[in-house]
């Protein structure tokens, strides 16, 4: 049988094991999905893992290195994901996204009248779930609904 395969890369980083559908979510907070971008990016949604049925996603994106802060927001949407940094075809690094304990800065409050709405103040979250990742203000305490509309 045929089979289509998505071919390894020689620089840059695979974003794997990535919740089956979220792919394209992790894009748009990469900003991926807005003109201009000129890497090469490959992405696989809802393959089956080598480890039993579970399905996931994968991004590769070419000749491109995260920051730490797109790590941290990659792990408000996938928090299972590993980030491959690839050179010369090689693995060189691999880590497993950390949701932290606390969210600060990466987020904004959806209650329009939270004072990190108002106010020069960092936004603090608690985080109340980890999968699904819910999050909650630390001061006004409102729970914010789809974490990935809200990243800042
Ligand atoms: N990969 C790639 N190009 C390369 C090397 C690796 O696109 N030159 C991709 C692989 O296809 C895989 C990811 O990077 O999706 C991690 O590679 P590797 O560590 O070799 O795979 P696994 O051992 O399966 O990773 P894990 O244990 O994290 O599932
Ligand atoms: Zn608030």
């Amino acid at each position: 049988m045929k089979e289509l395969k998505v071919q390894p890369i020689r620089n840059g980083t695979v974003i794997d094991h990535i919740s089956p559908g979220r792919a394209v979510t992790v894009m748009r907070i990469l900003g991926l999905l807005r003109p201009g971008w000129t890497s090469t990016v490959t992405a696989a949604m809802n393959v089956p893992s080598n480890e039993g049925s579970a399905r996931k996603d994968i991004l590769k994106i070419e000749d491109r290195e995260l920051d730490p802060a797109e790590v941290n927001k990659i792990s408000l949407i996938a928090p299972h994901a590993t980030i491959n940094i690839i050179r010369e075809y090689e693995v060189a690094r691999k880590e497993r996204v950390q949701l932290p304990e606390k969210v600060s800065g990466l987020v904004k409050c959806p209650n329009p009248n939270c004072v990190t709405n108002h106010e020069p103040i960092k936004s603090q979250f608690l985080v109340t779930s980890r999968d699904p990742v819910r999050l909650q203000c630390g001061y006004c305490d409102r729970e914010v609904g789809e974490v990935s509309e809200h990243i800042v």
